[in-house]
């Protein structure tokens, strides 16, 4: 039994990469592990300041949700993090959080890493995003075991039915 925990980026919710997610958590569940999925758009994540007053505290000047997430993620065994693409790379929201990363960055190691990642552009056009999420997540010293490509979807649910939904499911169900 494992501790999964889900941050969905998108501010669609049951968009394709929240679809995603919940056939990812759907899979998770049927064999047996424990999952939360934290839709960021819903928790108050404000940008980073840069005032680097973590590197003396170890901990972020902003009382925001952002202490609870990095907790989590802590404790965490597998961490899916999933996106849409905007402009070729991750959206906003997710990279706001990974910035706020900086307090604990060198605690956010260790988690086996899946990757969910749509956009309306064929696999071609998404790679971007996966390099730099997998990238960003081995460098804190996880291992980005699997991304599932929700390509060429666009309008809010298109996801429904393509082979991503099978393949987040088992992907969930073989965490
Ligand atoms: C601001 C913005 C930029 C986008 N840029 C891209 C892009 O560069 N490549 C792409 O394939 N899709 C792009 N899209 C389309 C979304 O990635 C696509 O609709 C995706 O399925 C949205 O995921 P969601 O339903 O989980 O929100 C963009 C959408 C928005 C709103």
């Amino acid at each position: 039994m494992k501790n999964v925990l889900i941050l969905s980026s998108s501010p669609r919710k049951q968009g394709n990469s929240d679809i995603l997610c919940d056939e990812f958590m759907k899979g998770a569940e049927d064999s047996g592990n424990i999952v939360e999925k934290i839709t960021l758009y819903d928790r108050n994540i404000s940008f980073c300041r840069a005032c680097y007053s973590c590197f003396k505290t170890g901990k972020c000047v902003i009382a925001d949700d952002m202490a609870e997430i990095l907790e989590k993620i802590r404790k965490a065994d597998v961490l899916v993090v999933a996106t849409p693409a905007y402009f070729l790379t991750m959206n906003g929201m997710l990279k706001t959080v990974i910035d706020r990363f900086l307090p604990k960055w060198q605690e956010l190691g260790g988690h086996n890493v899946y990757l969910i990642i749509t956009g309306h552009d064929r696999k071609k056009g998404l790679e971007l995003v996966g390099k730099e999420l997998t990238t960003i997540f081995e460098n804190l010293g996880n291992t980005v075991r699997g991304i599932i490509w929700g390509e060429g979807v666009w309008q809010k649910g298109e996801v429904t039915g393509t082979k991503a939904m099978n393949e987040a499911y088992i992907t969930g169900k073989n965490v």
